[in-house]
């Protein structure tokens, strides 16, 4: 990409926007309605829109290293509690992706600077998992599956505030984990079991 061709670019599809509809940025312009969240990492190659086929105003998104969803976390938190309480979205996706740098860091001892308290986030996922983890003897696979766990994990830190029980007790939202294979460029859905995680982890982390 060539930094000056970006303007260009946007004209272009201006140009092409207002040619499939004159009012598009006047409809645009009048307010957003989105009915999913997304929450994914911020690697280039993992653009949120474009492998989901959304267009502007459908999906509220949120993009840090490895989609990560720490409680103190002043960014991440406000766009939950905006997003369900403000927006009303319907749906929340916490996205990972085979081949996360974050992740790949994470399973390395390295000293990586103002990126260890982040990155540690993810070593806390892979000792929670321990015991699955260190089973599983080819790399590759070792870390495709943390890759799903910290999806999951963060699945469940999304869970754990209190604006999402209390969307989930009055309108029923639900919170998935999902992966996109850059091998296959599909999404996969890792059918995490919000109820029963749900039922599991409400005794410790009830709000509401
Ligand atoms: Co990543």
């Amino acid at each position: 990409m060539d930094i000056g061709n970006i303007l260009k670019n946007n004209q272009a599809w201006v140009k092409n926007k207002l040619n499939v509809d004159s009012d598009y940025f006047k409809k645009m312009s009048q307010g957003q309605n989105p009915k999913v969240l997304y929450i994914g990492c911020s690697d280039s190659r993992v653009t949120a829109e474009e492998i989901m086929g959304a267009e502007p105003g459908e999906i509220f998104v949120h993009r840090n290293i490895a989609n990560m969803v720490v409680s103190i976390d002043l960014n991440v938190m406000s766009v939950i509690n905006y997003a369900v309480d403000y927006l009303n979205v319907d749906h929340i996706i916490v996205c990972g992706h085979y081949g996360c740098g974050g992740v790949q860091a994470a399973m390395q001892s390295k000293d990586m600077g103002i990126l260890n308290p982040w990155l540690r986030n993810i070593r806390d996922v892979y000792r929670l998992h321990k015991n699955e983890l260190d089973k599983i003897s080819d790399d590759q696979k070792k870390y495709e599956r943390l890759v799903e766990l910290n999806v999951q994990e963060q699945a469940i830190n999304i869970i754990k505030t209190a604006a999402v029980q209390k969307a989930y007790r009055k309108k029923g939202l639900r919170v998935y984990g999902w992966i996109f294979d850059m091998y296959t460029g599909l999404l996969k859905d890792l059918n995490i079991d919000f109820e029963k995680i749900l039922e599991k982890i409400m005794e410790i982390y009830h709000l509401d």
